[in-house]
């Protein structure tokens, strides 16, 4: 696990953009995992500013969300359809075939069937080659909440009161968060071949602290990161805060050798 800590998110996320640009380079028919919330959507400018301006081509690359709210149309404005669009499809040229979003209007016991087939497209794209993560107050990845099975797949999940009260914002009131989604499992994620986890802000700073330095626990699913051979963990200084070895990862970060850094 890399954990990278700098002051601000417009550094961190202009980092992460960086990596995906090499990953495009070398691999213009790359695979991308994307997330949604607050904390990717300076990376996504940065993807769109790229593209514009130094014509990083999206024409090959095929994408995955991690994560839908059931019961919500594709054009509900707190959908994850609508985020992406917003703030990212909209702007580039990823083939619209080639965009990958959990449908937020599967039922009842089609659900199981719908995630299978997920799970088998992320395979034909031959598997995720860099997985952008959030994490949530509570430890989630995508939306696998506490006692998520660190095996799982694509599934249903049930929000916890926290992550709820967490996303109330982006809804018309609290009572209007889902309380289903359809999520990539944390088996999904581990599969990934590069995972990239942006943190920023003070109250992310307990997960990051149990994430990096605290035993793996289903109730934090998070720290499952510590098995994957290939996470970058890219912290601003407030989400750092709460990490016990913090100068440590600072000066590995300051160490490393020439040819292998981005940033
Ligand atoms: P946020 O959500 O980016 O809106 O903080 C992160 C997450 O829940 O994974």
């Amino acid at each position: 696990m890399e954990v990278i800590i700098k002051n601000d998110a417009t550094t961190l996320s202009a980092y992460a953009a960086r990596l995906i640009r090499e990953l495009i380079r070398r691999k213009p028919d790359a695979t991308l995992g994307l997330a949604t919330g607050g904390t990717p959507l300076l990376l996504y400018r940065e993807l769109i500013r790229l593209h514009r301006e130094e014509g990083l081509d999206f024409s090959f690359v095929s994408t995955f969300n991690l994560d839908e709210y059931l019961g919500l149309a594709p054009d509900h404005p707190a959908s994850y359809h609508q985020y992406m669009r917003e703030n990212f499809f909209n702007h580039v040229n990823v083939p619209p075939a080639n965009i990958h979003i959990p449908s937020g209007q599967i039922q009842g016991d089609e659900i199981p069937e719908y995630c299978r087939r997920y799970e088998e497209e992320i395979q034909r794209a031959g598997g995720i080659d860099l997985q952008i993560l959030g994490i949530g107050s509570d430890g989630h990845i995508g939306f696998n909440e506490p006692s998520s099975a660190l095996t799982s797949r694509t599934r249903i999940k049930t929000l916890s009161p926290r992550t709820r009260q967490d996303n109330a914002p982006f809804f018309a009131g609290p009572g209007e968060v889902p309380h289903h989604v359809i999520t990539m499992g944390v088996g999904t994620i581990m599969e990934a071949h590069h995972i990239v986890l942006l943190a920023f802000g003070e109250k992310k700073a307990r997960a990051v602290a149990e994430t990096v330095e605290g035993p793996i626990s289903a109730l934090c699913p998070s720290t499952i990161l510590q098995m994957h051979p290939n996470a970058t963990l890219l912290i601003d200084e407030p989400a750092a805060g709460k990490l016990q070895r913090s100068e440590y990862y600072r000066w590995v970060f300051d160490h490393k050798p020439g040819w292998q850094r981005v940033l």
